[in-house]
């Protein structure tokens, strides 16, 4: 198993180009069920995550090409891939990969819409929390769908016309399922209106390609959604738009260590709030032609509280990174995570670097401290792991990162781009 070794105290700067976000890629490929005609996706990051549900979706009967080469765009291995499922040849998304990756049990979305009958594996639990399924359940049944649990397996099916356009309001907001719900609808017969949706930017980008495949779709970005149905989707060509989480990590990587760093091909809206909170530490932030330039040069890190909440709120894929960033700060901070509950697995990991972190219920209280000093420590999750290496480029002397495939689920060349702005960061294989 892969590890990864940090030399820490070195300023970053530099480019650091930003990848395609792996949060809208995963929805954009599984949009590919819906339509027999080609999608071709843009700028879609190299991922494990990504290459898994390549193979669960090829499960299902949707082809899968590869540009002959990787794109070159601002030097990042970033991939245009064209998908093509003419007939869905299995509507079973099975235990073996849906448990592997959570966002796999999104295709039920697509698989009811277009066949009208969809059996996906419950994902179980995982590493950061139970995160059930309720929420997918109930909104498609508002769509007209009957659900059975049944060996550990959705069995959903749609009413003989097909769905029906239906009013759902989310009594707790999901990404997921209103990605999954935007996809279902699209085909239902008549109009749908999601309330208390999600309002990400990847929520928004899923809705741009949907609409671009002939869907129409209103309002994504607001927590209102209107989806009128249509009887069928054709091909479009979209590129993924650039990580705010790989964007809002970097940004902190840079306020941690110090330096000047442009990370091209993003933007602040993206962000939004987490970049405020950033400016607060102490990070200068401007937006340039190229992307958002960071800099933080002299002044120390500042404390500062923040909460996790759903977009345009504190993203909690960035809580853990934000935590690291506080270790190092002039006073006392708080980090309460409201999005997931035991989120908080990178603490005992950070104290091993000599941070002073103490955990009440869902709070963390972050005493900041002079210095971090390099030890080996275990990745548990993809944000929790990347929090200990930004911790590691600020500590003194050598960390060693251990299960970094959670980093490869979601940091493209992650090492590559660090050390190109002057850290000492090594893949070592056992
Ligand atoms: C997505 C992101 C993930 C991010 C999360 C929150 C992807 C691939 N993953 O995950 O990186 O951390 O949004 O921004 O885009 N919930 C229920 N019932 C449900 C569904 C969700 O109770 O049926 C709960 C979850 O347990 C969690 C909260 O709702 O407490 C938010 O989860 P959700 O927004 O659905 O997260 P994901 O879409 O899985």
């Amino acid at each position: 198993m892969d590890r990864i070794r940090i030399r820490g105290g070195n300023k970053l700067n530099g480019i650091i180009p930003i990848s395609g976000a792996k949060n809208a890629a995963l929805p954009l490929m599984i949009a590919s069920l819906l339509t027999s005609d080609t999608l071709t996706l843009e700028n879609v990051p190299h991922l494990a995550d990504v290459e898994q549900l390549l193979r669960i979706l090829g499960n299902h009967g949707v082809d899968v090409s590869v540009n002959g080469r990787r794109e070159r765009q601002s030097e990042s291995y970033s991939r245009t891939i064209h998908f093509t499922c003419r007939t869905v040849v299995d509507t079973t998304a099975p235990y073996e990969l849906v448990s592997k990756m959570r966002a796999s049990f999104w295709v039920i979305g697509p698989l009811l819409a277009r066949e009208g009958r969809a059996h996906v594996s419950l994902p179980g639990g995982c590493a950061i929390g139970t995160r059930p399924v309720d929420l997918f359940l109930e909104g498609l049944q508002a769509l007209g769908a009957t659900m059975e649990i049944e060996g550990g397996y959705v069995k959903a099916t749609a009413p003989k016309g097909g769905l029906v356009g239906g009013h759902y309001t989310f009594p707790k907001i999901s990404v997921g399922a209103t990605h999954v719900m935007m996809m279902a609808a699209s085909l239902a017969n008549g109009t749908t209106v999601i309330e208390n949706a999600a309002r990400e930017p990847e929520v928004v980008d899923l809705a741009k390609c949907l609409n671009a495949m002939g869907a129409r779709i209103s309002g994504a970005g607001t927590s209102t959604i209107t989806i009128e149905g249509v009887t069928s989707l054709h091909g479009a060509r979209h590129r993924v738009l650039p990580d705010r989480i790989e964007t809002g990590t970097y940004a902190m990587a840079v306020a941690m260590t110090g330096g000047d760093v442009i990370l091209e091909g993003t933007g602040a809206e993206l962000l939004d709030n987490a970049l405020d909170t950033l400016r607060l530490a102490g990070a200068e932030i401007t937006e340039t032609e190229s992307g958002l330039r960071v800099v933080r040069n002299g002044n120390g890190i500042q404390p500062v509280d923040v909460v996790t909440e759903p977009f345009p709120g504190f993203p909690t894929d960035l809580q853990a990174q934000f935590m690291a960033l506080m270790t190092r700060s002039s006073g006392v901070s708080h980090v309460t995570e409201t999005i997931f509950e035991n989120r908080f697995m990178h603490v005992q990991e950070l104290a091993r670097l000599g941070a002073r972190i103490s955990l009440s219920g869902q709070m963390a209280r972050i005493e900041g401290v002079d210095r971090l000093k390099g030890a080996p420590v275990m990745a548990t999750d993809l944000r929790a792991s990347v929090s200990l290496v930004i911790a590691g480029l600020a500590a003194e002397g050598e960390t060693m990162v251990s299960r970094v495939y959670h980093l490869d689920r979601g940091f493209e060349r992650l090492e590559e781009k660090l050390n190109r702005c002057g850290a000492e960061v090594e893949r070592v294989s056992d």
